[in-house]
């Protein structure tokens, strides 16, 4: 969800304001999946290198979220979304931690659209995490080394629940990846488009998601 930044200061407001317009999109995407065909999104909402923005930044954005999770509750369970947080949840405030909580909760009962929101998520940190928790199955002896294989890792991982993602659509005119799902995009098709996050409407969405639904994916075998 890249751009919110240079969308506020394009309005000559704080950076914040494009992060209060950037979670507005959120409900309209997420209320647009089921029509599109989307049964799993995942948003990047804080990476593991954002702690580096200034306090005031990080503070509004940490606060969006909470406020975010307290209004948007009832809604998403009334929409059939299932809610998950993938990301480094120790490095959290206690609070929002506790929201977030609460808020799989309430919702894992939901069959509709499943709602993942990264937030202090990292790729490499990821991996990190889950390589530690292989390695401590493996001392425990829980895990024979000799059978680790490409179905083990993705276990341990934040996302061992979800399927990889087929497209990852990235706003702004950026055109890198920043650390986002690492080993689950390896056969991902990308979109990088240059609409700014706060710009980013379902229209734009539809478009992005039938020009996916075009291409042709072969995961490195030959057309048939
Ligand atoms: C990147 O744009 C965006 C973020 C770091 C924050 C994204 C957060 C939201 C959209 C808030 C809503 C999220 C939820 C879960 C409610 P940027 O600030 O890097 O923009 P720039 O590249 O133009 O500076």
């Amino acid at each position: 969800m890249d751009g919110n930044g240079r969308w506020a200061e394009r309005r000559g407001q704080p950076r914040l304001f494009g992060h209060h317009a950037g979670a507005k999109r959120v409900r309209e995407v997420v209320e647009a999946c089921p029509d599109l065909g989307v049964d799993y999104l995942t948003i990047f909402a804080f990476s593991t290198e954002n702690w580096k923005r200034t306090q005031r930044e990080v503070a509004g954005l940490m606060s969006l979220f909470r406020s975010y999770i307290k209004k948007e509750a009832r809604a998403l369970r009334e929409h059939n979304v299932r809610v998950r947080f993938i990301g480094d949840r120790p490095g959290l405030d206690e609070k929002l931690r506790n929201l977030m909580d609460e808020l799989e909760e309430y919702t894992a009962h939901c069959t509709g659209t499943n709602l993942t929101i990264a937030i202090n998520y990292g790729g490499r940190d990821e991996v990190a995490r889950a390589t530690k928790r292989l390695a401590c199955d493996v001392a425990q002896g829980k895990l024979d080394p000799q059978k680790i294989d490409e179905e083990t890792l993705p276990r341990y991982l934040d996302t061992c629940v979800l399927p990889d993602p087929d497209l990852v659509i990235r706003t702004s005119g950026e055109a890198r990846i920043s650390n986002f799902l690492l080993w689950q995009s390896a056969y991902a098709e990308y979109e990088f488009i240059e609409t700014l996050w706060p710009d980013f409407t379902n229209e734009i969405f539809a478009q992005v998601v039938r020009s996916y639904a075009g291409r042709e994916r072969r995961y490195g075998g030959i057309a048939v």
